[in-house]
This record gives C-alpha cells, structure tokens and sequence, in this order.
C-alpha cells in the first residue's frame, strides 16, 4: 500500500501499459484519475481495478483538454502524474507524411509537456513525481521510426529538463524506456513498403522470451512514483528485455 491516500493521474488509461499502471497504483492503494480518448477503454479498466477511479476523457492532441484533465484530476491534489497516452505510425521515410509526423510530435511530445506544464503547481504542493513514457526509441536511432523515435527522445529531453528545473521544490522527473511490450501497440501490423527487416530486427531483445507484458512496465511505473525512488530524478529506466544491452 505504497499509495495509501495519494492522488495519481494516470493518461492512457484504456490500454495497455496505462491500464496495467492503474491497476497496480490502484492495488497498492491510490486514488487514481485515469485519462485517455477511448472512452469505452476506460470503462473496461475501471472495472478492473481494486478501487473505483475518477475516469475522464481526453484528447492528447489538444491543450486546452490536456489542461482540462489536470484540472480534474487535481481538485483535492495531485500527488504522481504518469504520462502514459501515445501513439505509433512507422514506415519507410521516403513515403512518411509530415502531416502523420506533426501528429506524432503533438500526441507523444507536446502533451506530456502540456500535462506536466498544468501538473507542476500541483506537485511542488504535494512533493510530488512525474514518470514518464519515452521508449528504447528515445536512446537510439531506429529505422523507419522516426517520428516515434524523435517525439521520444523529446519526452527524454522533457524528463531530464524539468527535473533540474523543479529539484529544488521537491519534485522528482524520471521516464521509463520499454523495449517491446505485449500491448495493441507494440503488436501493430508492420508497415507495408520497402522496409529491410535486417534493419528492424537490430534490436530485438536478448533474453529469451524478452519482450515485457504491460504489468512488467506498471512494476517500474510504480516503483518510480513512490517514495522508494526518492532519490532518483532525472534518470530514464530501460526495461527491454536487453534490447539495447549491445
Ligand atoms: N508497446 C510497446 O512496445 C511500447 C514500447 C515503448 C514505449 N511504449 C509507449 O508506451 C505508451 C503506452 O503504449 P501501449 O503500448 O500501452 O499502447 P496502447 O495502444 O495499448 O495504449 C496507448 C493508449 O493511448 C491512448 N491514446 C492515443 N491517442 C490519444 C489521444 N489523442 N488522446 C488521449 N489518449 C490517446 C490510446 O487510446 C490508448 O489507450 C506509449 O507512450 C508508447 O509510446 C510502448
């Protein structure tokens, strides 16, 4: 019960890694808000939780809702924000719509700074975290990712950013890096086109059996929003089943 009493703010609620965040923040006693733009998804997750979640639905794209959905979150307080929501598009980059890229950019990137921007005040109150999101793509180049790739190492840039800014009130800022992770959008169809898969497959993980499933990444996800990390900010958490291991 790590959380006991602790207001959490977890995005991308409806899926995957967010859902599996906020069934284990939930588990060990917080109160969670839990965001995203698929409103039946949310539904589903709160069925699945231990406590019954204050849901609210967004659209990461738009700033005006990212601020919305703080504002929700934080009537009582906020203690941890887990920027979780985001979206994939990958392919050759020849072919890549710059439309698709700024789309990337806004969703992945953009909100979590405009998440973070309205969670702040909030958290200097509380001394409270933020964890969040970034990938294995935000440490290296990947082929035909790099839209993803870019708005990640973004998010890394956020993470390392704030949490120099705001150390001095309290507040921690640390992102967790997956490799691949068993969710709808780590098992994406691959993009149709030219893509050499000797390029792709550069990364795959080393351990056997190395790809996560979401509760391996909501372990991290808790572990970084409760005071046994309270020494750690700034960092980036790899967990990738030893993709990036060399
Ligand atoms: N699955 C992987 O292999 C992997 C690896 C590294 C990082 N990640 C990152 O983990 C996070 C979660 O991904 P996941 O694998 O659980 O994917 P997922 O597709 O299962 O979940 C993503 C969630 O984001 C929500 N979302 C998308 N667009 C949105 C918008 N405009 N507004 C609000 N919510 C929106 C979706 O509705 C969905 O619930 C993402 O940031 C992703 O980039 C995933």
């Amino acid at each position: 019960m790590r959380f006991h009493g602790k207001k959490i703010l977890v995005t991308g609620a409806a899926s995957g890694i967010g859902r599996a965040t906020a069934i284990r923040l939930a588990s060990e006693g917080a109160q969670v808000t839990i965001g995203d733009i698929n409103e039946a998804g949310l539904a589903e997750t709160a069925k699945m939780m231990a406590s019954t979640p204050r849901i609210c639905t967004f659209d990461a794209s738009d700033t005006a809702s990212c601020r919305a959905l703080v504002d929700a979150a934080a009537t009582d307080g906020l203690d941890v924000l887990c920027n979780i929501s985001g979206i994939l598009k990958w392919g050759p980059s020849l072919d890549f719509s710059i439309d698709d890229f700024e789309r990337i950019l806004k969703i992945n990137t953009t909100s979590v700074f405009a998440l973070c921007q309205a969670a702040l005040p909030h958290l200097i109150e509380s001394k409270g975290n933020i964890v969040n999101t970034a990938s294995t793509a935000a440490l290296q180049g990947i082929a035909y990712t790099i839209a993803y790739s870019a708005s990640k190492h973004a998010v890394a840039a956020i993470t390392k950013g704030l949490a120099i800014e705001f150390a001095s009130k309290g507040v921690r800022v640390n992102a967790i890096c997956p490799g691949h992770v068993n969710t709808p959008m780590g098992n994406a169809a691959p993009p149709s086109g030219d893509v050499n898969w000797d390029l792709v497959m550069r990364n795959a993980p080393k351990l056997v059996d190395g790809s996560c499933e979401p509760s391996d990444i909501a372990a991290m996800f808790a572990y970084l929003a409760s005071d046994d990390a309270r020494k750690i900010t700034g960092s980036l958490f790899t967990i990738d089943g030893g993709q990036l291991a060399g």
